[in-house]
């Protein structure tokens, strides 16, 4: 439809259609078996369900083309509904968790990954996702971190594009892509103590320097939506945060397309205390630009008083409205209602072999190696034991894949006898113990131990066997799926107490342990990786999840992960990430460290560091080459950072060099590295390549004490490696 048409057709509705316009309906007040992801006790009236802009929370082509023949036969005008779903890391084929694709530091792969998500869910009758997920993360107590790309704004800017490039591709009205949603604007990954749905207390250079990018590249992507955060910002709550979403989001970031609050958050504004009652509540959402009310009756019961009581005016209504029917038209709902609903071509695509070839790779990809002494991996042994819950267990996805089946996904223990089917290995398996320790709290039951002691008994006793056994022990342990995800805040983030005794009673007995870590957060690993040989972190790695350990632990493909976001010694040293700040009294690296900033009981760095990973191969750097030691800020031809990488090691792997600045002096102290730039090199043992950085005055920019993003002169460090940690470094000038 042409714009003229769609202003034509705005005039032409009534007031009621047009608030509806801006209601979503909970799916299951069309369908009862639709996914639930809120609380509201949203009412789906008929007059409702007749004029409802959207819905979430459906899927299935047949389902959702005769719910929209229904709905456009009833409408008045016959406006399409918009069928929306959080299709997270996976629609049937389910990718690694998003904070996995964070390890992969490979924008490709991910987006052929979101590729794969939007061409299964659109066909299957899905027209917007609910991803990606911009929010930066510091917080391992925090269970959504799982939905993040991690603590770095740089790293999460380049595969949040990446998503949404994937998702939409060059147009999401073609049938195999589908609208994506930058989530949740903003902040929301700031929530304090790491509890779910908190405050978020933050200056404005620290929002615009490192929480903003991130929700800033979804949008230069094109993203068609953006989700409001549960949170308060500096207690305003983003639904109703007018600086946040006209002058922050609207004007600054020029996001012209639709706001969707998250679920229940117009409601939540009185919950919070902004306003007495739902009918304020909605009037401050509509002023601050919101033009979705997520499944909760906010506009439908309160917009058309508000509009008599000249308490809004009519313009932002049809403001919101216009950005709803503009999103129908830019998906070609007008012209054709079902989008890409194809039940034949669903059919074909779901789980596909190559789809499932991208998962895997993905998973393979992810995987982040922490520790392997005397290169206990690859697995050389003759007589291997697996042992652990994840022996058996294939819920290798995660709570927010929410429309797969884990059904999909074999187990660790079948991979592995499909691996060494024919072969002189012999493996045993030994699940050990349960998952979790009985009354354990879950998101959204408790754990009840389905065993006596006399069956725990038996379990760990087949394990010790097992162990004894064998000449290689590969332990299987993790969090349980429901530990990680929305509203699963954590103080202890520990494995389950069940899976640390028989890890502490495992090594006790084997010759040689490698142990894989199933998780969606950062873990407290520091005693595991002391006992273990080998610890490869392999995060929610979806449904390819079980062969692309197999195909990682065989020797057939290096490890090459690098963690997305730092793995402290306790969660008490929460917020930790890298890119810190240096203080007035940095704590020395060796000598005596009283009077500095340090804890006394507990190290200042985090166990394991953001940009870290082994590979199954040696990797070197040289000391890094500036093309000039003076960058001159008018000079957009920049200067160039060489290194020369080599493999000294003997297997080919892919290494992940790792560009860090640091502004050593600033009109506001500056962090002690930031990451700028990183290139994935894939090298044969002895092979050498020249890995060269171009840097120019805007990736210098901060936000200054003058409130705006400029560089200032003055002196920085230049560090090139295979990790935050990294000291290779070369100095330049801005002048
Ligand atoms: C949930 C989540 C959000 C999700 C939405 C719809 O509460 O916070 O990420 O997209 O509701 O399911």
């Amino acid at each position: 439809m042409k714009e003229t048409d769609l202003k034509d057709l705005l005039k032409d509705m009534s007031l009621e259609e047009k608030i509806m316009q801006l209601v979503q309906l909970p799916g299951w007040v069309f369908q009862g078996d639709a996914a639930v992801t809120g609380l509201a006790e949203a009412t789906g009236s008929e007059r409702a369900k007749m004029l409802a802009g959207s819905t979430l929370g459906l899927w299935g082509a047949d389902r959702i083309k005769a719910l929209q023949d229904a709905h456009m036969k009833n409408q008045p005008h016959h406006i399409p509904m918009l069928f929306m779903l959080d299709v997270i890391h996976g629609h049937k084929t389910v990718m690694p968790c998003p904070l996995g694709q964070g390890a992969t530091f490979d924008p490709d792969t991910v987006k052929k990954g979101a590729e794969v998500q939007a061409k299964e869910a659109s066909a299957d009758g899905v027209q917007v996702t609910f991803s990606p997920m911009a929010d930066l993360v510091r917080d391992a107590r925090w269970g959504r971190v799982l939905e993040s790309t991690g603590e770095d704004k740089y790293l999460n800017s380049r595969l949040v594009a990446a998503m949404v490039e994937g998702y939409q591709g060059e147009d999401p009205k073609d049938a195999d892509h589908v609208a994506a949603c930058v989530k949740h604007f903003a902040a929301y990954g700031g929530a304090e103590a790491g509890r779910d749905y908190t405050n978020v207390e933050l200056s404005e250079h620290t929002l615009r320097e490192q929480y903003l990018p991130g929700y800033r590249a979804g949008i230069d992507a094109g993203a068609k939506l953006v989700m409001t955060s549960f949170n308060t910002l500096n207690g305003i709550p983003s639904s109703a945060n007018k600086w946040l979403m006209r002058d922050i989001l609207r004007d600054d970031m020029k996001f012209d397309g639709v706001l969707i609050s998250d679920w229940a958050a117009i409601a939540e504004i009185k919950n919070w205390g902004l306003s007495e009652d739902f009918k304020e509540a909605s009037r401050l959402a509509l002023e601050a630009g919101v033009d979705i009310d997520m499944c909760t009756d906010c506009y439908q019961n309160n917009l058309e008083d508000l509009l008599k009581e000249g308490a809004l005016k009519e313009d932002l209504i049809d403001e919101a409205v216009m950005r709803v029917l503009k999103l129908k038209n830019d998906l070609g709902l007008f012209e054709d209602p079902y989008h890409g609903a194809d039940a034949a071509k669903f059919e074909k695509l779901a789980l596909s072999k190559e789809h499932r070839e991208v998962a895997r790779d993905a998973a393979r990809k992810s995987f982040v190696l922490l520790e392997n002494k005397n290169d206990a991996l690859p697995l050389k042994a003759k007589k291997l034991a697996f042992i652990g819950p994840y022996v058996t267990d294939r819920n290798l996805h995660s709570t927010w894949a929410i429309s797969c089946d884990e059904n999909h996904a074999i187990s660790l223990e079948t991979a592995v006898k499909e691996l060494y089917d024919g072969s002189d290995v012999e493996c045993r398996f030994a699940v050990g113990c349960e998952m979790l320790e009985d009354g354990t709290e879950l998101s959204r039951e408790t754990f009840a131990s389905k065993l006596s002691d006399a069956e725990k008994e038996a379990l760990l006793k087949e394990a010790l066997e097992a162990a004894k056994w064998a000449d290689e022990v590969v332990l299987c342990l993790g969090e349980d799926i429901c530990q990680s995800g929305e509203s699963t805040s954590r103080v202890s983030i520990t494995l389950p107490a069940p899976q640390l005794a028989l890890f502490q009673e495992v090594v006790k007995v084997a010759k040689k342990t490698v142990t894989l870590i199933f998780n969606g957060r950062p873990l407290e690993l520091d005693d595991i990786s002391k006992k273990t040989d080998a610890l490869l972190v392999c995060w929610r790695p979806g449904t390819e999840g079980a062969h692309a350990v197999t195909d990682v632990i065989s020797g057939k493909f290096s490890p090459q992960g690098k963690l997305p976001m730092s793995f402290p010694y306790t969660a008490a040293q929460a917020p930790v990430h890298y890119d810190s700040y240096n203080t007035g009294r940095p704590k020395p690296t060796e000598g005596p460290s009283m009077f500095t900033s340090r804890f006394l009981d507990c190290p200042n760095e985090p166990r394991y560091r953001f940009g870290y990973g082994l590979t199954y191969s040696k990797f070197e750097v040289s000391a890094v080459k500036l093309s000039a030691e003076k960058l001159e800020k008018a000079d957009a031809a920049g200067i160039t950072a060489t290194v020369s990488v080599k493999n000294v090691g003997n297997a080919e792997a892919t290494e992940t060099v790792q560009l860090y600045i640091r502004d050593m002096v600033g009109s506001r102290v500056r962090p002690v590295k930031e990451l700028k730039g990183f290139e994935k090199v894939t090298l044969a043992p002895g092979a050498s390549k020249e890995v060269s950085f171009k840097i120019t005055e805007d990736m210098l920019r901060f936000w200054t004490m003058n409130n705006c993003f400029e560089s200032e002169a003055g002196k920085f460090k230049v560090f090139v490696g295979l990790c935050s940690c990294t000291e290779n470094a070369a100095e330049f000038e801005l002048i």
